[in-house]
């Protein structure tokens, strides 16, 4: 049997698709549980109804949605045995996000949501720091952090590199990151990047009298992703970074997981809207976001509130929520925004994201025009104007940087 009325839900992954298909949607729901667990187009000999009803994954929910031309709409959920995967994220896609995306008769299908038992989500590490970490490391209470991505993002050699990282430190960014653009190429390899990055950092620091992370991307061949690690933290790297989607999850969760990683771990998406961005065909960025936080990942990039990218605020905000709610005993992972933040932007992403969010600005500050250390002073003044519900117009009169930050880009209403 492949409908089930109940099942012993701690046993199960449980996924949620949209589907569209000409066939009858309680056949195409049968159908995708029985290919991705144990049948094929044909019933065969050895697949006994005692293998279905222990292995087979389970149809929980048909729901119709209309009708458009041929093709019928709905929304399923399907319960997947764990015990056919593991405790393993590629054979765990490869089950709830594998074939099913390429079946003939299905004309469009997106997976919008997974749930996890407490019993297999206890089986991950998850972040190791995530929101309350990342914030005790920098002493930051009551705000979100302030961050920047070192622009040009490729072709500063190391110390170019390390001056632009010292100026927006010195101007009062908690966190500055690479560009996932850069790793460790040639002209500047992470041993000396990290180097005289971090001594950059540490002169910043004292003279500021704050703290600063530099996430420094380690995206690699996924054997060398470690040695790069242990490299950026033999030079003093106190955050490391992954482009998790072209790596992959499970290089972030052996990352992640591995007992000598003991610094927070930024987790960049470039690549995801490849299968994110169509509404009805896909995966969605809940559960890239679902996936990324259960890998282990500290800090995630949930899009950008009024920025440059395509997401609207609600899908912003849908993956911002899945790294903060109860998920097992999982740390909280810290929400990103990035892409074409400003100043400006600063109250809009404070309404919206509140005080645990990571908000980065690479243009809005290294392209201030009084400079990149006017730039980070520029990003505090507009958090601190929006902590104490100044109109930054207001609080420009007084502070020459947002000022200039304002002129040039002016305010985002929302
Ligand atoms: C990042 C960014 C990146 C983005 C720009 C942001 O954190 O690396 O999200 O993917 O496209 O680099 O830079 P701007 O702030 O200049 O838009």
């Amino acid at each position: 049997m492949r409908f089930a009325q109940a099942i012993d839900e701690e046993s199960y992954v449980i996924a949620t698709y949209y589907l569209e298909t000409p066939m009858d949607l309680e056949k195409a729901a049968e159908a995708l549980a029985a290919e991705q667990s144990t049948g094929t187009w044909v019933r065969v000999g050895f697949e006994s109804d005692d293998l279905i009803a222990r292995y087979s994954a389970k149809v929980l929910e048909v729901e119709k949605l209309g009708k458009e031309g041929e093709l019928n709409k709905g929304r399923l959920r399907i319960a997947f045995p764990h015990g056919n995967f593991g405790v393993c994220l590629p054979m765990l896609l490869t089950t709830v996000a594998g074939n099913l995306f390429e079946m003939g008769e299905f004309r469009n299908i997106k997976l919008l949501d997974l749930e996890f038992p407490d019993s297999y989500l206890s089986e991950f590490r998850g972040p190791k720091f995530g929101i309350s970490g990342c914030k005790e490391l920098l002493g930051v209470k009551g705000r979100p952090l302030i961050g920047t991505i070192v622009k040009p993002c490729v072709g500063l050699p190391p110390k170019k590199f390390a001056e632009a990282c010292y100026l927006a430190a010195k101007g009062g960014v908690d966190f500055i990151k690479d560009d996932e653009l850069i790793a460790n190429p040639e002209y500047s390899p992470i041993e000396e990047r990290v180097s005289v990055t971090m001594e950059a950092i540490d002169k910043a620091n004292e003279e500021k009298g704050e703290k600063t992370l530099y996430a420094v991307n380690v995206t690699d061949e996924v054997d060398k992703i470690l040695d790069n690690a242990d490299i950026a933290l033999e030079n003093g790297a106190n955050c490391l970074m992954l482009n998790f989607i072209t790596a992959g999850f499970s290089a972030l969760r052996v990352l992640c997981e591995d007992p000598s990683i003991n610094v927070p771990v930024h987790c960049h998406r470039d690549m995801f809207a490849a299968f994110t961005r169509s509404e009805v065909h896909g995966i969605s960025t809940v559960v890239v976001s679902k996936l990324a936080r259960l890998a282990g990942g500290d800090q995630v990039h949930v899009g950008a509130i009024l920025g440059k990218l395509y997401e609207d605020i609600d899908s912003v905000l849908e993956s911002a929520a899945v790294l903060k709610q109860k998920m097992g005993k999982l740390r909280r992972a810290l929400p990103v925004s990035s892409g074409g933040q400003h100043p400006g932007k600063i109250p809009a992403n404070v309404h919206y994201l509140g005080e645990d969010a990571l908000i980065l600005a690479g243009g809005g500050i290294y392209g201030h025009p009084l400079g990149a250390e006017a730039g980070a002073r520029a990003m505090r003044q507009a958090l601190e104007a929006t902590l104490q519900g100044i109109a930054l117009e207001e609080y420009a009169q007084e502070h020459e940087e947002l000022k200039a930050a304002i002129d040039k880009w002016g305010i985002a209403r929302f």
